[in-house]
């Protein structure tokens, strides 16, 4: 085994011991979400699992279910029983930062609408000891954003707007722009998502705490799963 293929087999790990038929699934964004879809796809074609319908957090995310046939529903429809989503780093207790892809809010809306919480498939590269080893998004409203990013820069060592061109902003699905956080570590994920929570302008922050059910992560060896009691 490689451990370049790590979140794929996690992901499909946590499709098969998951999900059953009947259920709606809150589908994530990103690559090790997208192993998932894939292979939810692959059981209902095969007819493995039927009647499963699900509820994606972004339009890729949307477009890739609908190619591979899994029945899409919205949240004025029906809530996710579980959600299975990637993550950029799971720390302690299972807390998380999501969002380097760009779908943070809609992910953490649909992950908390769920009754039975969050799935994380991921590689064990995306184990930290502390968050805040690479950058915490925040989605932010477009109007003022440049006061709102002066606000975040006063709590982090670093902030910055994400843009896909130079003078061009990254825009969500949602139409919102995205600040990329820098600090030196993260003690406390609970106060600072709270202080920023604060800030006029903070749509969402890529911090995910408390929505952890378990977390599915490839290993060059293998696949291990870590509940909120069995940490890492
Ligand atoms: C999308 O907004 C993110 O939260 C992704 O779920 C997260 O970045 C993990 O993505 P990968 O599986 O692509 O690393």
């Amino acid at each position: 085994m490689s451990s370049g293929d790590a979140p794929e087999r996690a992901a499909k790990q946590a499709v098969d011991e998951y999900v059953e038929s009947g259920m709606v699934v809150g589908l994530g964004t990103g690559f090790a979400a997208s192993h998932a879809v894939r292979r939810l796809g692959e059981l209902l074609a095969g007819g493995e699992l039927r009647d499963v319908r699900g509820i994606p957090t972004s339009a890729r995310t949307a477009d890739l279910a609908e190619e591979v046939g899994i029945p899409l529903v919205t949240l004025a429809e029906a809530r996710p029983v579980l959600t299975i989503d990637g993550a950029d780093e799971i720390g302690p207790g299972l807390a998380l930062i999501k969002g380097r892809g760009g779908a943070l809010l809609r992910e953490k809306i649909v992950a908390h609408a769920g009754q039975n919480g969050l799935i994380v498939v991921a590689g064990e590269s995306k184990l930290v000891d502390a968050l805040g080893e690479g950058t915490l998004p925040v989605e932010v409203e477009p109007f003022g954003w440049e006061a709102t990013l002066d606000a975040l820069v006063s709590l982090a060592r670093n902030a910055r707007l994400r843009t896909e061109a130079p003078n061009r902003p990254f825009v969500t699905d949602g139409g919102h722009y995205t600040v990329d956080c820098l600090f030196d570590e993260i003690p406390d994920p609970e106060a600072l998502g709270a202080r920023m929570k604060c800030i006029p302008g903070v749509i969402e922050t890529g911090l995910f705490l408390g929505l952890v059910r378990a977390a599915v992560v490839g290993r060059a060896d293998g696949v291990e799963t870590f509940t909120v009691k069995e940490q890492f």
